[in-house]
């Protein structure tokens, strides 16, 4: 803070500029502060979980931590669901189906439209699938010309012309390599997936649109952010899923990249249906842990997004060390189903040494499930993934979700689900 005094008509006069300093991440390991980590198996009452009967009692105070300091509480759901089919197509040299199924979800007399677009093996048999979101619409993750663009806010892209929050042709089959949909069919695993702005726009309205529109409460320090109700959205694509009986409803996995890998984290916290979660380079308030305040930090975070996480998040900028919690606990939350955690080498920004950490600390919880957790406590080498009940790895290369990884977590599936 910069302070300015001057003299006028003999009286001095003293203010302050206060300028806002541009954040500077931390990339050196030797200047990341000491920290203690919580111990996901110690209650607040100081008695250590010893078996599985602890830790259900334990997972409810930690989810219940996490909601009310972290991500906010997600609204019971009591609302309806109607869907139709808008389109189906054999592709793939007839091996896979592509359908589009419009959701409509209605509460407190107001709706919300989600725009699904599958991708599914044809088999005699239900398959297990991928859901997850896509950040600019389902146009651009394919390069078929009759999927239709977003019609409300999409993120600005220079790159498109984007200027005025409306997508455009332009944008089309943009994000085809985070999606390679045929080579995951090939495997005969499903592909679920929908544009996240569809559930809620990812700009700071004062939670006035998306589906924080049907729930006009007042609102308080622990109410939901963008990112649980981006997991709330998850949830409700299983309520239609679980209708359908091309998937396999016991074989859900849920994936996210990045924000969208930390509204999975939260989704799987939330909701026991899913069978397996994957974070791809989810960073801060996702899997890395927030104490080590390597690149994004949770100050960073809520000033450059504040909708994303409850109120009461925002006490811990700049003030991790007074955090109850850390994200190795919400890794824990996924305990017993299999998790599997992936970063990028040049990812700085979302700690991958940070997020590896994490999956070790989230370990014990596994192992009192007796369940291996992640088997190795050393960081592995680039492009040599560990998969036990947690799976992790590391890959060269920047911020983005690639084949390489998407082949990782089906491997990894393979591993997990009897097929
Ligand atoms: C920003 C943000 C990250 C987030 C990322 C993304 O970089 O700081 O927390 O994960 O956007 O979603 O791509």
């Amino acid at each position: 803070m910069k302070k300015i005094n001057f003299l006028l008509l003999g009286i001095t006069f003293s203010f302050a500029l206060q300028a806002q300093q541009p954040f500077v991440p931390n990339y050196d390991e030797s200047k990341v502060p000491a920290y203690q980590l919580p111990d996901p198996l110690r209650n607040a009452d100081g008695t250590l979980v010893s078996d599985k009967a602890g830790w259900v009692e334990r997972r409810a105070e930690l989810y219940t931590l996490l909601a009310n300091e972290e991500f906010g509480n997600i609204p019971q759901w009591k609302g309806t669901l109607t869907f139709k089919e808008v389109s189906t197509r054999k592709i793939f040299d007839n091996k896979a189906l592509r359908r589009e199924v419009q959701l409509t979800l209605s509460d407190n007399g107001k709706s919300i439209l989600f725009n699904l677009l599958i991708f599914q093996p044809v088999s005699s048999k239900p398959v297990p699938f991928f859901l997850g979101y896509n950040f600019d619409g389902n146009y651009t993750i394919v390069s078929d010309k009759d999927i239709s663009l977003p019609v409300g806010w999409v993120a600005n892209d220079k790159k498109f012309g984007i200027a005025d929050n409306r997508a455009v042709e332009a944008a089309r089959g943009s994000d085809v390599s985070s999606w390679p949909v045929q080579e995951i069919v090939a495997r005969g695993y499903g592909v679920v997936t929908l544009y996240y702005g569809d559930c809620d726009p990812d700009f700071d309205d004062g939670f006035q649109n998306g589906v924080h529109a049907l729930y006009p409460e007042p609102r308080n320090n622990q109410s939901w952010g963008s990112i649980a109700a981006w997991a709330w959205g998850l949830s409700r694509v299983i309520d239609y899923i679980q209708l359908d009986h091309a998937f396999s409803s016991s074989q859900i996995i849920v994936i996210g990249h990045s924000r969208l890998g930390k509204a999975a984290l939260w989704a799987g916290a939330a909701d026991e249906r899913i069978a397996m979660v994957v974070s791809n380079n989810s960073g801060c308030g996702g899997a890395a842990l927030s104490k080590r305040a390597y690149g994004e930090t949770v100050g960073r975070i809520n000033r450059a997004f504040p909708h994303w996480f409850c109120d009461n998040f925002k006490r811990y900028s700049e003030n991790e060390v007074s955090l109850p919690f850390d994200q190795h606990e919400l890794l824990a939350l996924i305990a017993p189903r299999p998790l599997y955690v992936a970063s990028a080498e040049e990812d700085r920004w979302a700690d991958p040494k940070g997020e590896f950490l994490s999956c070790v600390a989230a370990s014990p919880v596994y192992r009192i499930l007796g369940l291996p957790g992640l088997p190795v406590t050393e960081m592995p080498l680039l492009n040599h993934p560990v998969m036990g009940t947690i799976g992790y790895h590391i890959r060269p290369g920047g911020h983005s979700i690639t084949l390489y990884d998407w082949m990782r977590y089906i491997d990894f599936a393979n591993i997990h689900f009897k097929r």
